[in-house]
């Protein structure tokens, strides 16, 4: 089956052909308008899709080496995210998939950044626990089978990678942050300042980062121009240390909770160096097999659409033409997970 995959739920035009668990392609065009303003704007974010999909369908195409008429389906990212943003993705999707007489089918985003994990050559097999950690979302799911997903836990707050994001700002680090405090992170002592975990109590899954993230705006306007600048990498260890210890600490406790013995990680902050590190440490001691997919996989892309696509359209599922944006889409019922909040 080849499927063409479409994302444009935030401020990534990305396009990517995958054939059965195989990618041909893989395509992206970043947004470098954004970063003026330190945040996606969701008006300048929409105008720049509307601008890059087309190409960007192309060039996957034709790295792909696959014509439009090879295409056996379209997915696309239907929801969480920008309205506006999806809304382009959606609209050339099912333009398409109607000139070219195919199967469409509308993906949610976390669900595609799950699917990741399906296209490495050591596949998770259900049912498995995915910690999903991005910059609109952090929670634990429990994936009972493909299509199938328990929502056990989830931030009441702000999601990891808005944490990073935020504390980037006040260390005056650009937008996107994650990378940025990563880097600097490296150079300081993860033990310098004890910033707060919270919800460590057994049995809470759910997380909660604006503490964290408040506490470090706090400490960076306690001290003078000159010491914050002496600090800002112990800062920016110490912060990471913080967020990274309560995530992996979780989804090994979750891991265990619910027996499940496959651990993978998902999202744009799965790229986090110390992450991987800390949940393969983790797991190791626990006895646990942990699948992280590669970097580029882990953030924003089409092939994690197309793969997600791939498993939704071989059971047959096909999208209503009215099919319209959903911001708010949520993943799996929620199993003692907090509503709201992100
Ligand atoms: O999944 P993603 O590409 O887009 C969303 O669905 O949100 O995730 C983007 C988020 C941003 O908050 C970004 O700062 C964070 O992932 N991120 C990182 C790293 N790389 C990206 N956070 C921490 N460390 C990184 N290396
Ligand atoms: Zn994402």
């Amino acid at each position: 089956m080849i499927i063409l995959g479409i994302e444009t739920s935030c401020d990534d035009s990305a396009a990517a052909v995958v054939k059965d668990d195989r990618i041909l392609s893989n395509v992206i065009a970043a947004q470098a308008i954004h970063g003026r303003y330190g945040g996606v704007v969701p008006e300048y974010a929409s105008r720049a899709h509307l601008r890059s999909l087309l190409p960007v369908i192309d060039t996957a195409l034709r790295e792909a080496r696959v014509t439009m008429q090879e295409l056996d389906g379209i997915a696309v990212t239907y929801g969480p995210g920008l309205a506006g943003s999806i809304l382009v993705g959606l609209n050339v999707a099912k333009s398409m998939a109607l000139a070219l007489d195919i199967p469409w089918v509308g993906i949610n985003h976390l669900e595609g950044h799950i699917f990741a994990n399906f296209l490495l050559p050591e596949k998770p097999v259900p049912p498995f626990l995915c910690l999903v950690v991005s910059g609109g979302h952090t929670q634990l799911v429990v994936v009972e089978d493909e299509g199938r997903y328990r929502t056990v836990g989830r931030t009441i707050d702000d999601a990891a990678g808005e944490a990073f994001d935020k504390v980037a700002r006040v260390l005056g680090l650009g937008y996107p942050g994650g990378p940025a405090v990563a880097s600097l992170a490296e150079q300081g002592d993860p033990c310098a300042i004890n910033f707060p975990r919270a919800l460590m109590q057994e049995g809470n899954f759910n997380f909660s980062f604006s503490g964290v993230k408040t506490a470090v705006l706090y400490y960076a306007r306690s001290l003078p121009e000159e010491s914050l600048r002496e600090q800002l990498a112990n800062i920016a260890a110490s912060f990471q240390a913080a967020v990274v210890e309560v995530l992996v600490q979780k989804t090994m406790a979750a891991a265990k909770h619910w027996q499940l013995d496959t651990v993978c990680l998902a999202g744009g902050v799965a790229a986090n160096k110390e992450l991987r590190l800390r949940l393969e440490q983790a797991a190791a001691a626990h006895g646990c097999r942990l699948i992280v997919p590669p970097v580029a996989l882990c953030t924003d892309n089409g092939a994690m659409i197309a793969r997600a696509g791939v498993s939704r359209l071989r059971r047959g599922e096909r999208s209503p033409d009215e099919l319209g944006p959903v911001p708010s889409l949520v993943l799996g019922e929620e199993e003692g997970a907090a509503s709201g909040g992100d």
